[in-house]
């Protein structure tokens, strides 16, 4: 009979190779890259002491390629679950050091797993990927299960916030189950996003990219638009996803938590008076007004790299998350094209799916005119923040600082598309166009530039300001600057309890 002594040194010999993962060189080299492993980041990440690991001696059962002669506990993923601020979360972290991270169908139900349990429990999921994509020796095992984790991450789509890190490379498979969830967070120079590699590349179409151009966290933060965040190293990365968590409700039958804030609620600002320029062609930064008005300047912007001509992010008025959607005046004038569009709808319904109030800053020029926008879609693009905001069902607050032309003033949260509480400076330029061109239209055969500066003037007087759309009650209110944290924290408080739903249907046919 095996003595006691003897049976705990097997539960301690068990655990300490699932928790040595790769081996120490394996572990040593990943230090040496920069990076932490798979336990490390999970520690940091959740709160002190309060990881329950599942699954930790699993292991393979692939036998091709001599695999059965190296099976490491817990095969290449930790998983479990912990709290951030007190609050439930589920977390599964690919372990570079076996095997590349690489997905075995073992190590894919243990993902599963974790996922069910979320859903069930009605918690977020977070993925720390480090990992070459499907492990190759198990062929199409291994795709089996990364397209069980697909199904997975679209059924708790809209029902669990789902937050990805990238934090390694990332190949194949890997990047399509980040694609698939809320947020993406990279980390610079240690971490890289492609369907394929740059040696498959140079074979197929000849181009010559290194794999930091081609996937690496500035390329999908700046170009792409596939990522949300990008952070200096891995601390600092999930330290960014638990602030993410605190402005998020735990599932979409919750509310956000009530994060109190000291500032208080009827401040005003006399800088806001003097921030939009009295002159309609000088840029500000809408980036000052949107923290002028928020809880404690404390704004957590989202893609913040990435079609600069929109601002979205999230903030608190009096202690309750809200979305904030805001045209950047100060970079392309603000004008909506095609990323800044597809930028601000999947914000929007992110926002709609988890119970976020929006509330929307509108200093916007129109549409961006030109070929390139038109060939690339800028129709359906458009149409895609048209439909998010037309679909929300969440108070949609709207302060429209300067301009609101053509449709891109109905499509930014207008009265029109069902926003609850419409406010305009009295700077506000509310038209179909603006004047040098509504006048060049309308005066086509019969302008010079002696009378065409009068009738621009005569336009904008009677036509660009917030008075006609006041008049019909497009308009619910014209607020002084100073005030518009007040207003702000009135009409969410308004509406609070709104309860608003969509036709009963299957999905509805966005533009994609
Ligand atoms: C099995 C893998 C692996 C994989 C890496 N390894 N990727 N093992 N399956 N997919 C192993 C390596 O053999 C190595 O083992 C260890 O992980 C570390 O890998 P290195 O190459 O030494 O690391 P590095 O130089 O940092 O390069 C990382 C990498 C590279 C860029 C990820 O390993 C790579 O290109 N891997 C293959 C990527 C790929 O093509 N994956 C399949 C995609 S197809 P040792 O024992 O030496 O430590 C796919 C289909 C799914 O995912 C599609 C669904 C839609």
């Amino acid at each position: 009979m095996q003595s006691l002594k003897n049976k705990y040194k097997l539960y301690h010999d068990k655990n300490n190779a699932a928790e040595l993962g790769g081996g120490q060189h394996r572990v040593d080299k990943q230090h040496k890259g920069g990076k932490l492993t798979a336990r490390e980041r999970i520690h940091l990440f959740l709160d002190t002491g309060t990881f329950v690991e599942l699954d930790k001696l699993i292991t393979h059962s692939c036998t091709n390629f001599n695999m059965d002669k190296s099976v490491i506990p817990g095969d290449g993923v930790v998983t479990g679950y912990g709290k951030v601020d007190g609050r439930l979360v589920y977390v599964f972290a690919q372990d570079f050091t076996v095997f590349g991270g690489s997905l075995s169908r073992t190590n894919a139900d243990k993902i599963i797993k974790v996922h069910k349990l979320a859903l069930k429990m009605g918690a977020p999921v977070i993925g720390l990927n480090d990992s070459g994509g499907a492990r190759i020796q198990e062929g199409v095992q291994s795709l089996a299960g990364y397209g069980e984790i697909f199904y997975l991450n679209v059924k708790a789509s809209g029902v669990i916030p789902q937050i990805s890190a990238i934090m390694g490379p990332c190949a194949g498979g890997a990047v399509y189950s980040p694609a698939l969830t809320d947020f993406i967070f990279m980390v610079k120079d240690t971490s890289y996003m492609f369907v394929t590699g740059p040696e498959v590349i140079k074979t197929v179409t000849h181009e010559e990219v290194t794999k930091e151009e081609l996937g690496g966290a500035i390329t999908h933060n700046t170009k792409s638009g596939v990522a949300h965040f990008v952070s200096d190293n891995d601390e600092q990365t999930l330290m960014m996803i638990r602030e993410l968590l605190s402005f998020l409700p735990s599932n979409n039958m919750e509310e956000t938590p009530i994060i109190p804030s000291g500032d208080k609620t009827d401040r005003e600002d006399e800088n806001l008076q003097e921030m939009v320029p009295a002159d309609p062609n000088k840029p500000y930064n809408m980036l000052d007004l949107v923290t002028t008005v928020i809880d404690n300047q404390h704004f957590l912007e989202v893609m913040p790299q990435y079609a600069k001509n929109i601002i979205t992010g999230f903030a608190r008025f009096n202690g309750r998350s809200v979305g904030i959607v805001a045209n950047q005046p100060a970079f392309l004038a603000g004008v909506l094209d095609i990323n800044s569009s597809t930028k601000a709808a999947r914000f929007v319904r992110f926002c709609d799916s988890f119970n976020i109030p929006l509330v929307t800053f509108v200093d916007v020029p129109g549409f961006l005119p030109g070929t390139t926008q038109e060939y690339g879609g800028i129709i359906k693009n458009g149409a895609k923040l048209l439909y998010a905001y037309a679909e929300a069902s969440v108070p949609k607050i709207t302060v429209i600082t300067r301009k609101a032309y053509g449709g891109a003033y109905d499509v930014m949260a207008s009265k029109h598309v069902m926003a609850d509480v419409n406010f305009a400076y009295p700077t506000a330029e509310i038209a179909v166009m603006g004047p040098e061109g509504a006048v060049n239209i309308i005066f086509r055969d019969d302008v010079n530039t002696e009378n065409k500066s009068k009738k621009v003037d005569d336009y904008r007087t009677n036509f660009a300001n917030p008075y006609r759309a006041a008049e019909l009650g497009y308009i619910d209110e014209i607020i002084l600057p100073k005030q518009t944290r007040q207003k702000i924290i009135q009409a969410l408080d308004m509406t609070q309890n709104k309860s608003e739903t969509n036709p009963p249907k299957k999905h509805g046919n966005m533009p994609l």
